[in-house]
């Protein structure tokens, strides 16, 4: 049997095109993360499992995850996710640390799923987060970030919108609205989590089992579309105000595309506050792009005094999508900006000038085969170089260079400090 071409089940080959738009989206996230003063730290993807059955959620641990024991006896984890990594590392050094901490990290996650669109079982999520603020300013910052984030990428209002929960206030309505003990309270927000994914007589049949009578009580709030519409058919519940404040500070900030949603539960056993989302309104792709929340409890698992976070993860694979459907890409352009042909015989000034513009920081391919300059130039074109130039007796004498851009048919002769100066302009 010969070897498989594939990559292995649900992971990608990144060939320089795609790895051009890889590190298009990781530039964007950086510049935005940054822009915000987060500081960028990273982990290695091997873990010990029990920190991830500490508090992840029984879904990706029992189902989700890559584990194995190591040679030494070890039960070690392919990490599915980056929080409880940066919640350990926060936890270690927490005497040491300036707190608040902002910190991002672009890691790459492995999670054995079944892949589809939007699903891989692996992905690169950038991972923004801040720790050491209790108040909603720092939830409010975090969706700050995730906004500056799409809207760097381009992204119109009306493509996206920002879906805002909070754990507490689903606790309340759990807990004491409809009454349920800790294991209902549990599966009807595990089944909440997954309703937009069924049928809706589906979803109520099961929550029937689980509800029984008070489904109806149920029925009444699940699909209130503000605060005020669920205070006249709730009274008052916890959360509500924490609630507000974030509505009320984003308003301000000028960022108009947020909804309220009392059916956004998010997969985690961690998230202890304000919970969100950020969904394309494009049908294309109808899942989250990403998503994040407030976990006040994760830095105490280590035995240390409670450090409260907040944040977001958001994946390579949904915006990619999300920037393809509303055509928001870059034209692929690589990292290159001129292709030097040689006429025969000439490899060697060829070279020389290459060795000259390099150190000046312009970015060269050298032609060295003995083709005809014309099969020479070819290669440039279809690797969508913007600039040639032909290196023979004249301007080896001279040291006059024709600068042709290929795509304009445009010429134009200069010396070495011209060519440098024109070639890297190209680039601002
Ligand atoms: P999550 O919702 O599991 O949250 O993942 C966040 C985002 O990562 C998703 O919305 C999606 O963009 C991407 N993602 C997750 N799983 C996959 C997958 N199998 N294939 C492709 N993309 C995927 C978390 O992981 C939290 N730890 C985020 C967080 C950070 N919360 C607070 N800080």
């Amino acid at each position: 049997m010969s070897l498989s071409l594939e990559p292995y089940k649900g992971t990608r080959d990144f060939y320089p095109a795609d790895q051009f738009y890889q590190n298009y989206i990781f530039g964007v996230w950086k510049k935005v993360a940054e822009s915000f003063g987060y500081l960028e730290y990273n982990a290695s993807i091997l873990e010990e499992t029990a920190l991830y059955k500490a508090k992840s959620g029984e879904e990706i641990v029992n189902e989700q995850t890559y584990t194995f024991t190591d040679r030494g006896g070890r039960d070690v984890t392919i990490r599915p996710e980056m929080t409880p990594t940066v919640a350990r590392m926060v936890a270690q050094k927490r005497k040491e640390l300036v707190f608040p901490l902002r910190w991002f990290s672009v890691p790459n996650l492995f999670r054995y799923e079944r892949p589809q669109r939007g699903r891989l079982r692996e992905h690169w999520q950038l991972n923004v987060d801040m720790f050491g603020v209790e108040s909603a300013e720092a939830d409010v910052e975090i969706v700050k970030v995730a906004y500056g984030i799409m809207k760097a990428f381009g992204a119109s209002d009306e493509a996206f919108e920002i879906r805002i929960n909070d754990r507490r206030l689903l606790n309340y309505l759990l807990h004491k609205h409809l009454q349920l003990d800790a294991e209902g309270a549990h599966k009807l927000s595990k089944l909440v989590d997954r309703m937009h994914k069924m049928k809706a007589e589906e979803f109520l049949a099961s929550a029937r089992e689980i509800l029984g009578e008070k489904t109806k009580l149920l029925e009444e709030i699940l699909y209130v579309k503000s605060l005020d519409e669920l205070g006249e058919k709730v009274p008052q519940g916890e959360g509500v105000a924490e609630l507000r404040r974030v509505f009320e500070a984003l308003a301000t900030a000028g960022i108009k595309n947020f909804v309220f949603d009392p059916t956004l539960v998010r997969g985690f056993d961690y998230y202890t506050g304000t919970v969100f989302e950020i969904f394309d309104t494009s049908p294309v792709n109808n899942r989250a792009l990403f998503g994040g929340g407030r976990y006040d409890d994760l830095v105490g698992i280590f035995g240390v005094d409670k450090v409260p976070g907040v944040g977001f993860g958001m994946g390579d694979v949904t915006i990619r999508d999300f920037l393809e459907t509303y055509k928001l890409l870059p034209e692929y352009r690589p990292p290159v900006d001129v292709y030097i042909c040689h006429l025969e015989g000439f490899l060697e000034p060829a070279g020389a000038l290459a060795g000259e513009l390099r150190q000046a920081g312009v970015r060269v391919v050298e032609d060295l085969t003995a083709r005809k300059v014309s099969a020479q130039v070819k290669t440039a074109d279809r690797e969508k170089i913007p600039f040639v130039l032909v290196v023979g007796e004249e301007e080896a004498k001279t040291q006059k260079f024709k600068l042709k851009n290929l795509a304009a048919s445009q010429e134009q002769e200069l010396d070495t400090a011209g060519l440098i100066k024109a070639l890297k302009k190209t680039r601002e």
